[in-house]
């Protein structure tokens, strides 16, 4: 649906800074690089403590992040084969949760039913991403698409960035073109302009018309007048609960999103250069160089700004949570009825599924328990929302 671009205040409903997240939906939760084989991480999706571990075969699986049979921490255990060891008994638990293993049983013993939950686990872009929702959802629900990932032409830039606020506070900060203020010590852009607006369901995307002058428009050889000011089209498109955004032959941005806790969110990025068009033997030699300079110095200063805006405003509204506040912006009045819809989506799946289940006899974990610490205010309803 097109919507007006026209820029008008409305008063934020304090629900978007609530409400938790579609768990029904794939995550990032490691970089691959970074989970060897036989190693185990701490992760944490939306408050789910998981222990995410790389098999001796290569192979990522996640498996709630305590052990069945007293809630040790399964993430200080170890990696046998395909099991994860908990460090206290040895107890030793298959990837899909189940006790295989007590070392001090004789084997012709049963063993007790002990189950660790498993989480849905898949590998893409360099990521290790777990499904927190329903795993028979996992295989329908899609990864983002990054069709640069696979073009050996284009420069990547892998950053971790964390942000001690809501997702909501992080992902309007994203879609907000109109803080070029904030950035201004930076020669960051200047003169936004929404020129379109589009949501649906789960998707936001907003056109931005913007202006670069400086060292940093010059130096990616983008100045277009004698003044060095260049004017560029910005695309961002939210999918929820990911970000692609593109300015117009310089960059392409991927930001993969992974809410923590209400007051947490890890972003999984992947930056695009695709005009660093060099050839393979030369981009292999001067990538150890060139990326970590662009990430310190090109893109960090950036988000160093934004984190404390968002850091600020998270205290904030802790502070006073039923303080109301002004936004103008129609993007971002559009980003906060995607994010509260999918949550309200969310909830009532997971409630028709428990009801299911329950008369099925085989619920084992209500999901909707997981979905957010905050209840949820039973008079709101969708049109209430702006
Ligand atoms: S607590 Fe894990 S094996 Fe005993
Ligand atoms: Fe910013």
């Amino acid at each position: 649906m097109e919507l007006a671009t026209a820029l008008k205040a409305q008063t934020v409903q304090n629900r978007v800074r609530e409400v938790g997240i579609n768990l029904n939906y794939w995550y990032p939760a490691a970089w691959a690089d970074r989970l060897k084989a036989n190693q185990v991480q701490a992760v944490t999706v939306w408050q789910q403590p998981i222990a995410l571990y790389r098999d001796t075969s290569g192979q990522a699986h996640a498996l709630e992040n305590a052990c069945p049979h007293k809630g040790i921490e399964l993430h200080r255990g170890e990696v046998t084969q395909d099991r994860l060891v908990c460090p206290y008994h040895g107890w030793e638990f298959a990837p899909t949760g189940e006790c295989v293993k007590i070392p001090y049983f004789p084997p012709e013993q049963k063993l007790p039913c002990a189950q660790a939950r498993s989480y849905p686990t898949t590998e893409r872009y360099g990521i290790v991403w777990v499904f927190p929702g329903d795993p028979a959802l996992a295989s329908g629900a899609k990864l983002p698409e990054v069709p640069e990932y696979d073009d050996p032409d284009c420069l990547l830039i892998p950053i971790t960035g964390l942000f001690k606020s809501h997702f909501s506070i992080s992902n309007e900060n994203t879609m907000d073109v109109f803080h070029g203020f904030l950035h201004k010590n930076l020669q960051g852009w200047f003169d936004p302009v929404l020129l379109h607006l589009q949501q649906a369901d789960s998707s936001v995307r907003a056109q931005y018309r913007v202006s670069y002058r400086g060292k940093f428009t010059q130096f990616l050889g983008l100045s277009t007048d004698a003044d060095g000011i260049t004017t560029r089209i910005v695309e961002i498109h939210y999918q929820y609960p990911h970000y692609h955004s593109t300015m117009e032959g310089v960059s392409s941005l991927y930001l993969m999103r992974l809410p923590v806790g209400p007051s947490e969110t890890r972003s999984f990025s992947l930056l695009f250069l695709p005009k660093v068009r060099l050839p393979r033997w030369l981009q292999a030699m001067i990538k150890p160089i060139l990326v970590p300079l662009v990430r310190r110095w090109l893109f960090m200063p950036f988000l160093e700004q934004d984190l404390e805006m968002m850091e600020s405003e998270q205290q904030s509204y802790q502070r006073s949570p039923s303080r109301r506040y002004t936004e103008v912006n129609p993007a971002i009045l559009a980003l906060q009825r995607v994010i509260v819809r999918q949550y309200e989506q969310f909830v009532q799946q997971s409630s028709q599924l428990e009801s299911s289940q329950l008369e099925q006899g085989l619920l084992e974990m209500p999901l909707s328990a997981v979905g957010s610490d905050v209840k949820l205010h039973e008079s709101s309803s969708l049109h209430e929302f702006p």
